[in-house]
């Protein structure tokens, strides 16, 4: 009989990551082009296109919050900069003249903003000022954090996202202690740029953690969307995590590299890149402003690299591609909306051998 120690071994939980599944063809009623694609990105807010661009100082500033509106996304400011300066930055989203797909109900453009829970003054500032408050904290599920948002949630209007979370206990003990949530951020470790896990050992990958969540939201009966954080590399993975329970999906990396982007464009070698920074890399905790993402004694550790992303040009390419994409998943699954892709998609496991069957293969490089 293996003892307690040994049994943690044996016990343990499989996780899941996006490269272990596929989604398996369903009968399918509708044509691609018939598909709805809008979806909740919380309690309050529902989006045309269920993508969300992160709040990362490489990745949504004012310029790619409004794109994203435009097109029917939404995107939150990142708080790495004086809380003055963000407030701006939605300000500008708030006041364009454009027509976006994703509106208030004054019909000017949707923006969200980061905060932490721990800095009240900037959860205020922001509030009001920006549809949605997306909780920026690397590990939401820390007493420290929870008794701050529980202070904070009834001062604020704007809804309010709860994150990063990664268990089904992190979303049970939000539901019971915080006031109000109105969307949870699901997946702690699976980012582009994210090196927690390949340090502390400790992580939730998205899929797993967006499930967890999830599962624990229909044990309590509960409809509070998800956004799925953290690894999507294309619809697939977009989709994947639709049908473990997800509404939405946020996108750093794939954002990175665009237009309007606010990181600097970079030539190497004939070719262009843009800056793509993990918000616990070295240099972004230069700037100082989000240190308290990750935990107080992991100030002084690097969880986060510093890298380059091709440089892809325009948003509105890249959320076409998406759109397409998951479209065609939708579809192939057998479901004709995000919501139904919770209930229909069935997931099939794949082998570490048989990965490589599923990408282009025996063929010579062009
Ligand atoms: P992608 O893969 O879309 O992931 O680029 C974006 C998400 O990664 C998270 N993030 C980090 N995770 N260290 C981490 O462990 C970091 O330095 C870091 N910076 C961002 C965050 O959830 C983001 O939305």
């Amino acid at each position: 009989m293996p003892t307690s120690f040994l049994r943690k071994l044996t016990d343990a939980q499989s996780v899941f990551t996006f490269r272990d599944f596929i989604l398996l063809p369903g009968r399918s009623e509708v044509e691609p082009s018939g598909i709805d694609l809008s979806a909740r990105l919380t309690r309050n807010i529902g989006l045309k296109v269920p993508l969300v661009s992160s709040p990362m100082d490489t990745v949504t500033e004012w310029r790619l919050a409004l794109e994203m509106a435009r097109l029917g996304g939404a995107g939150a400011i990142h708080r790495n900069m004086p809380i003055g300066k963000q407030v701006e930055h939605a300000k500008k989203v708030k006041a364009a003249k454009v027509e976006a797909l994703s509106a208030d109900s004054k019909g000017r453009p949707l923006v969200g903003a980061s905060v932490s829970p721990l800095d009240a003054e900037r959860c205020k500032a922001l509030d009001r000022v920006a549809d949605f408050l997306v909780a920026d904290v690397a590990h939401f599920h820390t007493s420290r954090v929870m008794d701050a948002a529980r202070k904070i949630i009834p001062d604020l209007s704007s809804d309010f996202i709860a994150g990063n979370v990664g268990t089904s206990q992190a979303a049970f003990d939000i539901l019971d202690e915080l006031p109000r949530v109105d969307g949870f951020r699901a997946g702690i470790g699976s980012g582009s740029i994210c090196i927690t896990s390949e340090v502390t050992r400790v992580g939730a990958p998205t899929l797993f953690a967006v499930a967890q969540v999830a599962s624990a939201l229909e044990e309590r009966g509960v409809d509070v969307p998800i956004v799925a954080d953290g690894g999507i590399r294309g619809p697939g993975d977009a989709a994947l995590a639709f049908a473990a329970g997800a509404s939405a999906a946020m996108l750093g990396s794939m954002l990175a590299g665009t237009k309007e982007s606010p990181s600097p464009l970079i030539n190497k070698e004939g070719k262009r890149y843009k800056v793509h920074r993990g918000m616990a890399s070295a240099s972004a905790r230069k700037v100082r402003f989000a240190v308290d993402r990750y935990s107080v004694p992991a100030k002084g550790l690097d969880e986060g690299v510093e890298a380059y992303v091709p440089y892809v040009g325009g948003t509105e390419a890249v959320v076409a591609r998406m759109e397409n994409g998951l479209r065609a998943a939708l579809g192939y699954a057998g479901a004709k909306s995000v919501r139904e892709m919770w209930r229909k998609a069935t997931f099939g496991s794949v082998s570490a051998v048989g990965a490589s069957e599923l990408g282009a293969h025996s063929i010579e490089v062009k």
